[in-house]
């Protein structure tokens, strides 16, 4: 067992069950993108650890680019982000899969789909792999999802909480 560390509560999905998830979603996407070129856009900072290891599992020739948005202030109802940091390559034509670390209220992804549309790509899809049991827009369809789990606040493989526990193999709650 890891050394306890300050603030953390349950273990929601330990280092076994998220290699088991990341595995599953890479083979259940590599299936459904047989004969394609998989352009993948990870949402940082919270996916870079989980689209590192998404793609190591994929059987599809694979590229890779970020996206970084300004959160929205939380309450705010427009929902509307702000792109910090763009997409380095044009994806107008290709097979795009969004990956984050972590779906909540679901409307970082609703924009970020909203924006990307209109750069018209081939075909647009999500995969989170943790997603909050709460009420999304209702234009937002979560293609692949890890696990889902109750409304509460969990840091770890690539989460943070200011910036802290990112580092940690499995994703805990704080307390
Ligand atoms: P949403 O727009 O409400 O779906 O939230 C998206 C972003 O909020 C995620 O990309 C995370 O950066 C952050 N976030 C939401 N819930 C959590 C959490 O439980 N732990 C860490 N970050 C979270
Ligand atoms: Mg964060």
């Amino acid at each position: 067992m890891p050394r306890p560390i300050d603030g953390l509560g349950d273990v929601l999905l330990d280092e076994a069950a998220i290699e088991r998830e990341v595995a599953r979603l890479g083979a259940q996407i590599s299936g459904d993108y047989a004969d394609k070129r998989l352009h993948l856009v990870g949402v940082l900072k919270g996916s870079a650890l989980f689209v590192a290891d998404l793609m190591r599992e994929l059987t599809v020739p694979a590229t890779l680019d970020f996206i970084s948005t300004v959160p929205y202030a939380e309450g705010s109802a427009s929902g509307v982000a702000r792109i910090r940091k763009d997409l380095d390559d044009p994806i107008e034509g290709r097979d795009v899969l969004v990956v984050e670390g972590i779906c909540a209220s679901g409307l970082t992804l609703s924009y970020l789909l909203r924006n990307f549309e209109t750069r018209n790509p081939a075909s647009l899809r999500v995969c989170a792999l943790v997603a909050k049991t709460r009420e999304r827009p209702p234009d937002l369809t979560l293609d692949y999802v890890g696990l889902a789990i109750p409304d509460v606040f969990v840091v770890g493989y690539g989460l943070d909480w200011d910036e802290r526990y990112r580092h940690l193999p499995y994703i805990a709650t704080l307390t």
